[in-house]
């Protein structure tokens, strides 16, 4: 049986992981969120002291570690070694060591078998930055959901807010950031974020998460 597979591709804060959990339910799939197990890496990473960078390190603790997902009605868990991190991969910190550990190829790769095995495994939507070019190139639906630079900044500052975790960081300390982990995630030389050939676009600029999600859904109807 063919599998439908949902390839959504795009930079930090554009709107991707909202978009893919509401796609999933409405279509009563999965929905595998691929940046976590990179977060669960990076935490790994951060644990045992060493820097994400440091490939030849990485890769060391890197040959030790297991990086699982499993649901619990129908919500994602990410485990590391048997631990659930699911509420401890989402600080700054965090992010940007996911971002430096995963310029690793080795890391990407043993990451994204995991992942194409899920696919083939369950239906899935799956989102990240390279999915439609790399992990899965066949995937039947490709989004490449992104945003200005500056919308996605104010989005996440929102988001801090509401938790109570700006830690005094300022609207442009955010905007930083995000920049700072464009260019990373977008000039790595191995499977670098990048918009499919055949995915089709979607600025959520100025849309709604339900919109986002109407136009994903829309067309993955409209192909069949
Ligand atoms: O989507 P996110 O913010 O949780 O991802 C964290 C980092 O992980 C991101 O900056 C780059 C990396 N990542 C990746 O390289 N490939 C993916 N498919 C998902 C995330």
């Amino acid at each position: 049986m063919k599998r439908i597979n949902i390839a959504i591709d795009g930079p930090s804060g554009a709107g991707k992981s909202t978009a893919a959990k509401a796609i999933a339910d409405e279509l009563g799939i999965i929905c595998l969120d691929t940046g976590a197990m990179y977060r669960a890496a990076g935490l790994k990473a951060l644990r045992l002291g060493v820097d994400p960078c440091d490939a030849e390190n990485a890769l060391r603790i890197m040959a030790d570690t297991d990086v699982d997902i499993i649901y619990c009605d129908g919500v994602q868990h990410i485990m590391l070694d048997g631990e659930d991190v699911t509420d401890k991969i989402r600080t700054q910190e965090v992010a940007q060591a996911a971002s430096d550990i995963s310029k690793i190829p080795e890391v990407r790769i043993k990451l994204a078998a995991a992942q194409r095995a899920f696919a083939q495994k369950y239906d899935v939507v799956m989102d990240g930055r390279e999915i439609g070019t790399f992990v899965l190139p066949n995937a039947e639906y490709k989004f490449f959901v992104t945003a200005s630079v500056e919308e996605r900044a104010r989005r996440r500052y929102l988001e801090l807010e509401r938790k109570g975790a700006l830690d005094g960081k300022s609207y442009d300390d955010i905007k930083a950031q995000i920049e700072t982990r464009d260019y990373n995630d977008s000039t790595r030389e191995f499977a670098p974020l990048r918009c499919a050939d055949d995915a089709v676009v979607i600025d959520t600029t100025n849309m709604d998460e339900a919109q986002v999600c109407a136009a994903i859904i829309d067309a993955v109807r409209a192909k069949g």
